[in-house]
């Protein structure tokens, strides 16, 4: 597909961007690095240098006050003047609140997603994954994205939160509705309901631990409990509230990285081959790359809180900036050849997980449950195809992944391989 050049329009919302939204960020990269759309006030980056020095920018000059992922609705409505601070009581999600804040609430629950912590859950997730290839490959065919690494990263994020493991598929499929873009039928979701829905995944979990004293050794939720904003204690509500940020990102993203990256890898042989001679050594860098080619989420915006230039180009308070993550990680000015998928290609430095004050706080469980799924997958299944035809990507403004890819399996390792 080529996008016209005469009067060229990027609109993250149009449907022809929400189908295909990379030929636009060619010309974006080539022609307008730095584009403001006038109709949402908004300046969108394309190339990897410029998102990397606004994300290096001192935290507070930008905000996420209303947000980092902005509905049509928001952006539609211009802001005059620079977005006000919240008050903190009630409290909303500390997403939403500049520093101290937010650093504070990330630091009092993010002990459980620090390396130590993520490493300890290796054998878990292994036998996890194994169970899951032992209940799905009998089968002959199943749905990589959703049945298998679906279930995978819900299971995963429900173990942490101590959610029963039998709850994943509905924790998966409430989060699947919630981000969804691209059907705006009356009806379709009611993001309030299915937000309480996900809050009450977590606060009878939170009330119980309150009850029972924390202790420390749940770090996720004591870290929480612990905590003091202006000298109070959250609420079970605000707790739960703040941490459906971690049960969200830890299920959405990445069963669309893995589940599209190993479709890559299976359309070249060749590739595919080098990865599976040595899986240990070659999973972490082949999850890499699908970090960077397979990554569905298209943008994260912030809001100006100061007069500020970004790229040459000059920002007013309550002005909004977003960078385009996936044109980033397509820069022919970053990567060699970006558009081919290269297992062992060299990434020195990488935005697929973010940079600077909201850098992924997941990012070490994804790279270990990717890798785990990798090392096992492969190592079990010796021959899959996945059948394109019934490839699922619903376009979208935001998460354009696959969220169905169906797979039948060929060939099996045997036990002892
Ligand atoms: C392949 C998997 C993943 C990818 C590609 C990914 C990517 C990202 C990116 C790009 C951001 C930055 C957003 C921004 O700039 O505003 C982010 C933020 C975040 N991620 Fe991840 N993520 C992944 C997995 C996870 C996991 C496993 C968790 C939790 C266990 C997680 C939790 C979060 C949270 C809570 C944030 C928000 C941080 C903030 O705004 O302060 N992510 N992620």
């Amino acid at each position: 597909m080529s996008v016209a050049l005469d009067d060229f329009v990027y609109d993250p919302f149009a449907p022809e961007v929400m189908s295909n939204p990379l030929p636009f960020y060619e010309v974006l990269r080539d022609r307008f690095p730095v584009y403001y759309a006038e109709k949402y006030d908004t300046f969108f980056l394309s190339r990897f240098q410029d998102a990397w020095d606004f994300l290096s920018l001192a935290d507070n000059m930008f905000v996420t006050n209303e947000g980092s992922v902005f509905t049509q609705a928001a952006v539609l409505r211009h802001n005059t003047e620079a977005p006000q601070d919240k008050p903190t009581t009630p409290f909303g999600s500390h997403l939403n609140y500049g520093s101290p804040v937010y650093e504070l609430v990330r630091q009092a629950h993010g002990r459980q997603l620090r390396p130590g912590n993520v490493r300890k859950l290796e054998p878990f997730i292994r036998s996890l994954v194994r169970r899951r290839l032992d209940q799905l490959i009998p089968a002959g065919r199943f749905d990589l994205v959703h049945e298998f690494a679906g279930i995978i990263s819900a299971s995963t994020i429900c173990h942490l939160f101590h959610i029963p493991v039998e709850d994943a598929g509905e924790v998966l499929d409430t989060i699947n509705v919630l981000t969804r873009t691209d059907n705006d039928e009356p009806g379709f979701k009611d993001v309030q309901e299915h937000q309480v829905k996900l809050i009450e995944f977590i606060r009878p979990r939170v009330a119980t631990r309150r009850a029972d004293g924390p202790d420390g050794s749940w770090p996720l939720v004591d870290g929480m409990l612990e905590f003091r904003l202006d000298g109070r204690e959250l609420t079970d509500v605000e707790i739960a509230a703040n941490l459906t940020c971690v049960l969200v990102g830890g299920t959405e993203t990445l069963p669309k990285v893995v589940g599209h990256g190993l479709w890559e890898l299976n359309r070249r042989p060749d590739q595919l081959a080098e990865v599976r001679s040595d899986l240990a050594a070659n999973s972490a860098a082949a999850a890499e790359e699908m970090n960077r080619f397979c990554g569905p989420a298209q943008w994260f915006g912030r809001t100006a809180r100061e007069p500020v230039t970004i790229a040459g180009q000059s920002v007013r308070p309550g002005q909004r900036v977003a960078y385009l993550t996936q044109s980033a990680n397509r820069d022919p000015r970053e990567f060699e050849n970006p558009n081919r998928f290269q297992w062992n290609r060299s990434i020195p430095r990488t935005l697929a997980f973010g940079r600077g004050q909201h850098f992924c706080v997941g990012i070490h469980l994804a790279r270990l449950e990717e890798r785990i799924i990798l090392e096992e997958f492969l190592g079990r299944v010796t021959g899959y195809e996945i059948d394109e035809d019934a490839a699922v990507r619903h376009p979208s403004s935001f998460q354009w992944g696959y969220s169905h890819l169906p797979v039948t399996i060929t060939s099996t390792a045997l036990p002892g391989d």
